[in-house]
């Protein structure tokens, strides 16, 4: 892989007038690029001029979005693997020379209650959704520590505070993530920020996915989004503009927060 310098400019695309970052230069690593938020954060990082590591383990998702995205590089491989995070770290080092943000938004459901969970689902949930933070921190905080201004920015959930039927180890790792994002801030502040974002029902395939096991899943799903207070389902939109804004240097006094995005359904 050669070196590409930082300050190249992306190519301009079209988009909305939903966002106004720049993020010219910066290198982006993104887990959970493939799908959902993590695609939605990816795009509007690279609209953003960023240069930006997509991460993710299906291989055609990835390479398409690469394609699409002016300055980025697909690296796949299992998050929960603690080599594919320091991979991921070195494809951000060698390719475009340095790190400046990282967002992370890998995670599964591992649905099932305690007795009826397999331990193989709770080991990959708790190893998808918290390990891989913990590994990606090992491998990018030295990077990260370099640089004022650089951040974390993880995807927890609304599940760190509230339990949902059968989700123990969704629920688990989502306490977990918030609460290692509060550590990571506390350990590795004032070089670098880490907020949790946590949000409520996100129109994505988890959402479906977890909307599968009701026997009417549309159903189940519009009514997530009644349930709020805004009578809607987020979007990965409303994940990406938070995103970058945490990221960002006008959030340069926020850190260690864990920040609901969730149209106030935890207020009800
Ligand atoms: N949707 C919601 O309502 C909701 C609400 C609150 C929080 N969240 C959280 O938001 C984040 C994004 O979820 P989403 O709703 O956008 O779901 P999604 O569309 O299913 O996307 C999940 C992403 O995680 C990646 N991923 C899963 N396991 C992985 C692994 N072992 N290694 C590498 N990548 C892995 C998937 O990529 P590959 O398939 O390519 O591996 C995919 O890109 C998750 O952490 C989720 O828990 C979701």
């Amino acid at each position: 892989m050669g070196m590409v310098g930082r300050c190249k400019p992306a190519i301009p695309l079209k988009f909305g007038n939903e966002m106004d970052w720049n993020y010219s230069g910066k290198v982006v690593l993104v887990t959970g690029a493939t799908s959902g938020m993590g695609k939605a954060v990816a795009e509007a990082f690279a609209r953003a001029g960023a240069n930006v590591v997509l991460s993710g383990r299906d291989e055609a998702r990835g390479k398409a979005l690469e394609e699409q995205l002016p300055n980025s590089i697909f690296i796949p491989g299992d998050v929960s693997a603690p080599h594919t995070n320091a991979q991921l770290v070195e494809a951000a080092l060698s390719r475009f020379g340095g790190l400046d943000v990282i967002s992370l938004n890998a995670g599964v459901l591992g649905i099932g209650s305690a007795v009826d969970a397999p331990l193989e689902v709770w080991e990959q949930t708790l190893n998808t959704n918290l390990s891989a933070i913990f590994y990606i921190a090992k491998y990018a905080m030295p990077e990260l520590s370099k640089n004022p201004g650089t951040s974390m920015v993880i995807n927890a959930s609304i599940a760190a505070f509230k339990s949902f039927p059968n989700h123990p180890a969704y629920c688990a790792s989502k306490a977990g993530a918030v609460a290692l994002a509060k550590q990571l801030a506390l350990d590795y502040g004032p070089a670098v920020r880490v907020n949790a974002i946590c949000p409520g029902p996100v129109d994505t395939p988890l959402l479906w996915e977890s909307a599968a096991a009701f026997p009417d899943p549309k159903t189940a799903v519009e009514k997530a989004g009644k349930a709020t207070l805004m009578k809607r389902l987020g979007t990965p939109e409303d994940v990406a503009k938070l995103t970058l804004f945490l990221a960002s240097d006008q959030a340069s006094w926020m850190t260690g927060s864990a920040v609901t995005l969730d149209g106030g359904i935890l207020n009800k």
